[in-house]
């Protein structure tokens, strides 16, 4: 971590952003920032009461802010109720009827727009679905789909209803699928019978049958499946049933399900350090807006703006800048089917033009792969639409940065490096454009009425200008409320008693330098960050114990990656004999397709590694610090006299 802190200290370009921006900026200079930063301090709940009640459509106004007496288990205008989908849509309706809500390009460029009354009217017409297959307050609906427009449409009725909606990344595999099922107790599920990326097509509704196959899955009443590809799909009666089917007849308009604030509006499975993949329960009011403020402060939204964010639904940033934040401020948010590289490199380019583009919003691993695959594609295209850029998912190293700078924002767009986390709902560290000058690699400052601070391990202010593990003193409200099923990892894992219970525990290492600015180094856990995709190396290591019949024991470290910030790499002792030369590949490759299989294909192991036996403490520990430094390539500096079997590390070392 040393290393990466004398980075920060060392970086001293600062780009302020440009006198025009900060005149038309929602939050309009530093002084503007400040002002709010010291209401939040003054009077914390008075903040956010007058926020929540600027921003979100009450059915039944909340008359209590904050309530801490069950924390960390907190609760946000809790007597307040309010429906989501009403606030997404319905109260566009008057104003702006006529506008595109979501222009949709999918893989083979086809482009479909739909205004937010026919967004309104397709969510109300599967809203009544739902209701007609017994769906009802509280069920959980589990939505496993491509990038569509029918997604948002699914995830926007189940909220219409208060059914609480878990969204799947179609990545994932049929035990992935089949585990989430069952621990979100899903009663209904939505799926399409495949997905289009990069010219190649992608079964979905058969990783569904498997699923189902493997047992677990009997309290899902109803599968709807949505037909995308038109390729036939085995269809069982009477669960089975296409989308089109059961929309249709279904009336036009659905009274919205007035909820509780904290209702859970949806659960999203993600890694922790684990094997066990964690539910993460987000509420309907305090979510939703944070959602609609950092729309409006993070990304300046405007409403004529076209907005883009290139994350996958399935992911909790599609969640919050795919659908709801976009739709609740009333943009126009794009949403992109394919693959960054197909027909081509220049693709993104290519939509940010023809489409006009605003905003656009991604991750650091796309714009590494993009630099690679054609640094210079993006002067080919007319850029111009641009005003403003943002990253997620995991650092951003400064010369990716400097280009993402130059190349695509053409030095005049300023860039957001926002840092959030599934479990916060929405973004909390981040630059605002119109106020904060920019350090390439650099979050900057937390957001008005958010209380960050970097600690050592007894919770002490580290103070600038060093390192430490980053913490968030005070709740807000799009805090996750728990994690489905299990509140005593929630408290375990996110407000440990090393800190007394006060602080939430993200889980990053971060150093702030001397302006108090942040900069995130990665996970202090077991979780892996492999192209902005959250694994537990846990996850990976119980997928390949899990091949009974082969592997013996498996250890699984992170190792830096060019491409995707990091990459898997996976030790593992056979049954059998330890493999070499062909043989070792032969199995090294059966065993990353049983990981797909077993997880996705995201957590396959880029580098699998034989040995007669793993690096153990005499107490039969692995010693991962050890298998970290060999995946490197590092020496190996540390004292091994502790180690069982010191010979191993020889082994390892060559084992390629
Ligand atoms: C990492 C994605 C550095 C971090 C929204 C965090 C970042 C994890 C940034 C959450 C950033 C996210 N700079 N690291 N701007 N944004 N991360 O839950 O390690 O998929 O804990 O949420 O991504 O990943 P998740």
């Amino acid at each position: 971590m040393s290393s990466t802190i004398e980075s920060v200290l060392q970086e001293s370009r600062l780009f302020p952003p440009s006198p025009q921006f900060v005149k038309q900026a929602n939050i309009s200079g530093m002084e503007a920032y400040r002002k709010l930063v010291a209401e939040a301090e003054r009077d914390f709940e008075g903040f956010w009461a007058r926020v929540a009640r600027e921003t979100l459509l009450w059915s039944k106004p909340f008359t209590q802010t904050l309530d801490e007496s069950k924390a960390p288990f907190y609760r946000w205008f809790y007597d307040g109720e309010l429906n989501a989908s009403y606030n997404c849509l319905d109260r566009h309706l008057k104003s702006q009827p006529d506008k595109v809500a979501i222009l949709f390009e999918a893989d083979d460029g086809k482009v479909t727009r739909i205004t937010y009354k026919e967004l309104h009217r397709e969510v109300c017409r599967m809203a009544n679905a739902l209701h007609a297959h017994g769906i009802k307050l509280g069920d959980r609906v589990l939505i496993y789909m491509p990038m569509s427009i029918q997604v948002v449409v699914a995830m926007q009725a189940c909220a219409r209803i208060g059914a609480t909606h878990s969204v799947v990344f179609g990545g994932f595999s049929a035990k992935s699928l089949q585990e989430r099922i069952i621990d979100a107790g899903a009663t209904e599920v939505i799926t399409a019978d495949g997905q289009f990326r990069g010219g190649r097509e992608i079964p979905l509704k058969p990783v569904v049958d498997e699923a189902f196959a493997m047992g677990g899955c009997e309290k899902v009443r109803n599968v709807i499946v949505y037909k995308r590809t038109g390729s036939s799909v085995p269809m069982r009666a009477p669960r089975d049933k296409w989308w089109h089917d059961v929309v249709k007849g279904q009336a036009e308009q659905c009274d919205p399900v007035n909820v509780n604030a904290e209702h859970p509006l949806f659960i999203l499975y993600t890694s922790g350090s684990t094997g066990k993949p964690k539910g993460v329960q987000h509420s309907t009011g305090g979510y939703l807006l944070w959602a609609m403020l950092t729309m409006k402060w993070v990304f300046d939204n405007k409403p004529s703006d076209i907005f883009w964010c290139t994350a996958d639904v399935g992911w909790v940033t599609g969640h919050t800048y795919i659908n709801y934040g976009p739709l609740a401020v009333g943009t126009t948010v794009v949403m992109f089917e394919g693959v960054p590289t197909y027909p081509d490199a220049g693709r993104f380019w290519k939509i940010i033009q023809d489409h006009k583009v605003n905003v656009f919003y991604t991750a650091p691993t796309a714009i590494r792969s993009l630099i690679k695959a054609g640094g210079e594609l993006p002067k080919k295209y007319d850029l111009s639409s641009l005003r403003l850029l943002g990253t997620v998912g995991e650092p951003i190293n400064p010369e990716a940065w400097m280009w993402y700078h130059n190349t695509v924002g053409r030095e005049r767009c300023p860039i957001v490096d926002t840092w959030w986390q599934t479990e916060t709902g929405g973004i909390l560290i981040s630059p605002l454009p119109g106020v904060t000058p920019t350090k390439p690699g650099s979050a900057t400052l937390p957001l008005p009425g958010i209380f960050a601070d970097i600690v050592d391990e007894t919770g002490q202010s580290v103070g600038k200008g060093k390192g430490g593990i980053l913490v968030i003193k005070r709740p807000w409200p799009a805090m996750l409320r728990t994690i489905w099923g299990d509140p005593e990892r929630y408290k375990k894992t996110y407000f440990p008693d090393d800190f007394k219970g006060k602080l939430y525990l993200a889980g990053d290492g971060a150093s702030m330098d001397e302006e108090g600015y942040f900069r995130i180094v990665g996970r202090i856990d077991d979780v892996l960050n492999v192209s902005g995709h959250r694994l537990g190396t846990m996850e990976v290591e119980s997928a390949l114990v899990a091949n009974s019949k082969l592997v013996a024991e498996a250890a699984v470290v992170g190792r830096p990656d060019e491409l995707t910030g990091e990459a898997i790499v996976a030790f593992v002792v056979l049954k059998g004999h330890r493999p070499t030369g062909d043989e070792a590949h032969k199995m090294a490759e059966e065993l990353r397709n049983w990981v797909a299989k077993e997880i996705g294909p995201l957590a396959k192991p880029k580098d699998i590694r034989f040995g007669d036996n793993l690096p153990k403490t005499r107490s039969g520990k692995i010693m991962r610090r050890l298998l970290r430094a060999i995946a490197r390539g590092e020496t190996i500096a540390q004292d091994v006299s502790t180690l069982e079997n010191p010979a191993i590390l020889e082994q390892l070392k060559q084992a390629m």
